[in-house]
């Protein structure tokens, strides 16, 4: 076979066989293939795109590229979440908790943040001496034991996403469906569990802009797992503005851990209730949605949840003593309000800008090996929906250097302000 061959007929706009997609993984894995023409190759899915038979065997070869996981040997009902990602996403920090205390068994491996979007593995870092690389068989006892794990991918799972979303990331070939889903679904089904739920987020700071893209997108991925025998269900959710208030890790850590003890901000905690209520009736532990959210919310109010997330904190090394007082999380020297200069309605507190301006400050990393701080960030005092006066704190800046007048023009910039009232934003879309 010729990768020139397979890359021209795509380029052409004729499916690819699924001989052909297994050939092209297999051999770029082994280094066989050059960047440039692989590059070409994605540039062309882009832009010519996949059916679901091609999509399927991609993932599939993708899926069978390293190591898969073996959760066979841990009790119950094995879940796992996944989300496409955004700014201000801390809800494995507390989604994980509640359903570990309602019965599930939660196996999760996470990424890092890059660019706009955060990730849980840095979040999870800003707690003293938490350790997310467990070898497989600390991973697998320490679910067994307390229901809950959260660590770094492994470094032998599905190789042949680690060296495309890293090619992808830098020759503009990230926005494309088959591409996303193939890439989230063979980690999801490399990673064992048998509940996958999915939330898929659309909007300025997500991958997809619009509720109908990520609605493809989240059908995709429902066909993919479900072919694999996986129960998966999806929650489209917006991401036009940050989830919750806090933008920042020790900042996020914070928050999730106010929400497991039931003072968490009203969007942040109803996707969390939501998601738990959701994968609690898909693996079987609640008879519906409806029982499946009251028995989220018990967790939270007679504080299992909260226990769960310190035993798993404990187990994983960190320091304890800052989950029972979040102020001994690690702290910026500097925090600025930012007050509004003129009164109105917040139209939008753009997800992307703040994203972006949070990064910018030292909490997340522009390229991969840039190192973050993890007390950095910006908390925010108002929202979609929210009245402002001129003067009330649009939102608090937490930083270590001195912030540039340009940056703080930009943070401005980032609420935009109506005369007349706005609604609030509905977080959640449509649930699949
Ligand atoms: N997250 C992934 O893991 N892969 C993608 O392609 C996009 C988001």
């Amino acid at each position: 076979m010729r990768f020139v061959d397979i890359i021209e007929k795509k380029r052409w706009g004729q499916p690819l066989t699924e001989t052909e997609i297994h050939w092209w993984i297999e051999h770029y894995v082994k280094g066989e293939l050059p960047d440039y023409q692989v590059s070409a190759l994605l540039m062309a899915i882009v832009l010519i795109g996949m059916n679901v038979e091609e999509t399927f065997a991609l993932t599939m070869a993708m899926f069978h590229s390293g190591a898969t996981i073996d959760l066979s040997g841990i009790s119950g009902v094995k879940v796992d979440k996944h989300s496409t990602g955004g700014v201000g996403d801390k809800t494995t920090l507390a989604l994980g908790p509640i359903l570990a205390a309602c019965g599930a068994k939660v196996a999760k491996m996470s990424g890092r943040g890059l660019g706009s979007t955060g990730g849980t593995l840095d979040k999870l870092e800003s707690i003293r001496g938490f350790n997310c690389y467990l070898d497989k068989e600390t991973f697998i006892k320490q679910v067994d034991d307390i229901g809950i794990a959260v660590i770094g991918q492994t470094e032998d799972l599905v190789p042949a996403d680690k060296k495309l979303y890293a090619l992808r990331d830098v020759t503009g070939t990230v926005a494309s469906i088959p591409l996303i889903a193939s890439s989230i679904m063979s980690k999801k089904l490399a990673a064992g569990a048998e509940i996958i739920e999915l939330d898929v987020k659309y909007g300025d700071g997500a991958f997809m802009k619009t509720a109908d893209e990520a609605e493809q997108l989240a059908h995709m991925m429902i066909r993919l797992g479900e072919f694999c025998g996986r129960k998966v269900s999806a929650m489209i959710t917006d991401m036009n503005e940050p989830l919750g208030m806090a933008i920042g890790n020790a900042l996020e850590v914070k928050e999730a851990v106010d929400t497991l003890c039931g003072r968490g901000p009203e969007d942040f905690t109803e996707l969390v209730l939501t998601g738990a209520a959701s994968m609690l009736h898909q693996a079987g532990l609640e008879p519906d949605m409806q029982t499946g959210r009251r028995m989220a919310k018990e967790a939270i109010v007679n504080g299992s949840a909260l226990e769960k997330f310190k035993a798993m904190v404990k187990a994983q090394e960190g320091d304890v003593c800052q989950i029972e007082n979040t102020d001994l999380l690690p702290k910026a020297s500097c925090v600025t309000p930012l007050t509004a200069r003129k009164s109105g309605y917040v139209r939008q507190a753009k997800a992307l800008e703040l994203g972006r301006l949070a990064m910018e400050i030292g909490a997340g990393r522009e390229r991969k090996e840039d190192t973050i701080d993890p007390a950095a960030g910006i908390v925010l005092g108002k929202k979609t929906g929210d009245y402002v006066a001129a003067g009330d704190v649009l939102a608090w800046v937490h930083h270590e250097h001195p912030l540039e007048k340009e940056w703080e023009e930009r943070l401005y910039d980032a609420f935009e302000l109506a005369d007349e009232p706005v609604d609030k934003k509905k977080l959640i879309y449509k649930m699949l």
